[in-house]
This record gives C-alpha cells, sequence and structure tokens, in this order.
C-alpha cells in the first residue's frame, strides 16, 4: 500500500556510483555523444541513456534498493534511465512530476537522480515545499488504488511535458527552496509529489542521470 509519506520523502545514497562507474559512464555518455551527435534540443531535454550506461545504473540502484525502502517503501525497481546535460544560462524550474493514472500500476512513488559530472558554477539540485493549496489537486486515492486510504495527489506534468518552465498552479504558489550540495555519484531520492527542479547553471555542463522509482518490476 503506498503511503503519502513516500510521495514525499527524501533519501540520499552516498557513493551511489563508484569512482570507476563514474568513470566508465562517462566514458560511455562520451562514446554515445560521438556516436550520435546528441545535444539538448532545448532546457531540460533528455534522452535515453544507452544499455550499457543503464546497466551500471540498474545495478547500482538493486545494490541500495534497501537504503531506498526505508524512506520509500512501496519501490521495487528503478525504470529506464534517462540522461540531460544543462549548460550555461539553463536551468530545470521547479515542478512536481507526480503520479500518472494512479490506479495502474506501475506507479512512479519517486524520482531518483544522480550527476554525472558537476558544472563548474551553479546547477544544484532542489526541493521546494510549501503551505499553498494550489499544488494539491483536491482528488483523494485509497485502498481501491492501492494506496493509504484518504492519499491526497498533488498536479503533475502532463505526461511527456518537457520540464522547461513552471507551470502555472505551481508558479504562483509561494514556495521555500531547499538546495541539495552533493558531490558526482551521490544519488538524490525524491517522492513523486516533492516540488523540485535544478538552479541555473552559471558556467561550464552539467551531466546526470534521473529515472523513475516503480512499485512494480521494469527491469530484469
Ligand atoms: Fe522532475
Amino acid at each position: 500500500m503506498i503511503h503519502l509519506n513516500e510521495t514525499l520523502a527524501l533519501q540520499t545514497v552516498e557513493g551511489f556510483l563508484s569512482l570507476d562507474d563514474l568513470t566508465q559512464l562517462v566514458t560511455i555518455m562520451d562514446t554515445e555523444h560521438a556516436a550520435t551527435g546528441w545535444q539538448p534540443g532545448h532546457q531540460a531535454d533528455v534522452v535515453q541513456a544507452p544499455p550499457a550506461a543503464q546497466e551500471i545504473l540498474h545495478a547500482a540502484t538493486t545494490r541500495v534498493l534497501d537504503i531506498l525502502q526505508r524512506a520509500l517503501p512501496s519501490v521495487v525497481s528503478d525504470g529506464l534511465w534517462d540522461y540531460t546535460e544543462l549548460y550555461a544560462g539553463q536551468e530545470i524550474p521547479a515542478h512536481i512530476d507526480g503520479i500518472h493514472d494512479p490506479a495502474t500500476p506501475p506507479r512512479r512513488i519517486g524520482r531518483l537522480g544522480v550527476t554525472l559530472a558537476h558544472s563548474h558554477a551553479g546547477g544544484e539540485f532542489f526541493i521546494a515545499t510549501t503551505a499553498h493549496p494550489a499544488i494539491w489537486t483536491g482528488a483523494v486515492v485509497g485502498e481501491a488504488e492501492g494506496f493509504s486510504p484518504g492519499t491526497p495527489l498533488t498536479h503533475r506534468l502532463p505526461e511527456g511535458h518537457r520540464h522547461g518552465y513552471t507551470p502555472d498552479w505551481l508558479a504562483n504558489a509561494s514556495r521555500t527552496r531547499w538546495t541539495a550540495e552533493a558531490p558526482a555519484g551521490t544519488a538524490l531520492a525524491y517522492g513523486a509529489q516533492v516540488i523540485h527542479g535544478v538552479l541555473p547553471v552559471k558556467e561550464g555542463r552539467l551531466r546526470k542521470f534521473v529515472t523513475d522509482l516503480l512499485d512494480t518490476p521494469q527491469q530484469t
């Protein structure tokens, strides 16, 4: 049964990726870049990570699943991992990923992000909290959908949303920002209903991976 608390949870995993993992992933993504020429088409654009990267990231998630489950006990698997890069002047504005179709597994319980390489300045991940009621839809789910009775739902990004701007329902809600200081290789897990984003990159290139934390196995 999915509880509201886990959709609002935070958990870090220091050393999620070893130095060897990071070195391998840099090589994999540099090779991928050279082969495909992929560049972000717009701010916060993502591309699915190649299979060799999926393997390393999935193995890392499997190693620390018990740690993630302390804060997000309904999580049993990561989804497919996406990759993104942010350059000077780019950011990921505050948003909530949310729970799409809460009655139908796999449900997104949270998200898991890890930095591959930091920008030289800026680009910190943040979460935000607010007392403003505008983030809640008013909809409530319960046992019929696999949730604890009376679990409220936040607004969310529509499927396929590009993370490029703060949605209207959030833009006018005053909120308090909490900023993370985490080195490359530290995983940040946050519930699917947590407001979050990335501060503007001031200099250099920020390279990140991110995936869903799901209540249903997605990879073997
Ligand atoms: Fe997000």
